[in-house]
């Protein structure tokens, strides 16, 4: 009796203790970023396909509350394009002389316009989850670029368990409340490249890198100009040394 009830007793302990095992993360796909490295720099014409993925696709959940409309010429649009793309939106001003709000027309210094007004209204949109704000993701992840990108391409067949979470082998517990926000030929592209979901999560990922670090190509130069002062600074140096020491070592002689 005794013996059947340790052997139940273990049975239960290992079934028990193997659920629990905690779920490991795939680790992230790695992919070549122009961005990478001291040299690196931005893909411009990726960026603008990634804004057209993240205003069509993304832009219906996530707010990007740091990006202004301006900001837009960095990366390639010209003045009149971000005029017509803030005009598209309505923007909440005011108050008025009346003391009230109105909706007007999106110009070039408003930010990026929020899908829902309050964290409440996102949270009951999707699932009881809030979806976060995308400028700064990258950064906030680790590994960000190739995360967020492993993330996007890693949906297996938009399975939902019972509570209505999507499996995805890249996220940390492998369970979120986002459903694929991707799928092939969402967005229509110019020109010859094909919307499929690898080239549309590359290109998002291009535009919220950009987002999060728009200083990195000023940065970079700097740092290269510093790198290069301090070598001529060091050769300079040394010379000088050498012609000292040079010196009294004949004295001495
Ligand atoms: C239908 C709404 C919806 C759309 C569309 C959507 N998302 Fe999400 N997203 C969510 C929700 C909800 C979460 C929070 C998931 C959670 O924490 O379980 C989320 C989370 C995320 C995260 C954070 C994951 C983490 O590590 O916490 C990233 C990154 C992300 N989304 C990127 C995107 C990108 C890029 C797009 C466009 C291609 C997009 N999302 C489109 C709803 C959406």
């Amino acid at each position: 009796m005794l013996l059947v009830k340790v052997a139940v007793f273990c049975i239960l302990f290992l079934t028990n203790s193997l659920s629990a095992e905690e779920f490991k993360p795939l680790p992230n796909k790695k992919i070549y970023w122009s961005f990478d490295g001291i040299t690196g720099s931005f893909d411009r014409e990726s960026i603008q396909r990634g804004y057209k993925v993240y205003k069509e696709v993304c832009a219906a959940c996530h707010s990007m509350n740091r990006i202004a409309f301006r900001n837009l010429q960095d990366v390639g649009f010209s003045e009149e394009d971000v005029k017509q793309i803030a005009a598209s939106y309505q923007v909440k001003d005011g108050p008025n002389d009346l003391g009230e709000m109105f909706d007007r027309p999106g110009i070039p210094s408003d930010y990026f316009i929020a899908p829902f007004d309050t964290k409440e209204a996102a949270a009951a949109s999707n699932n009881g989850a809030i979806p976060p704000d995308l400028s700064l993701i990258v950064k906030a992840r680790h590994d960000g670029a190739n995360y967020v990108y492993s993330l996007l391409i890693g949906y297996q067949n938009g399975e939902q368990d019972e509570n209505g979470l999507y499996f995805n082998p890249y996220f940390s517990t492998g369970r979120l409340a986002m459903a694929p926000p991707l799928s092939e030929g969402m967005v229509e592209y110019d020109g010859a490249r094909q919307a499929t979901v690898e080239n549309m999560s590359y290109d998002v990922v291009n535009f919220l890198q950009w987002a999060a670090e728009p200083e990195l190509e000023q940065r970079n130069k700097f740092g290269f100009k510093v790198v290069i002062y301090l070598a001529i600074l060091t050769m300079f140096f040394v010379l000088t040394n050498n012609r000292i020491w040079s010196r009294l070592y004949k004295k001495k002689k």
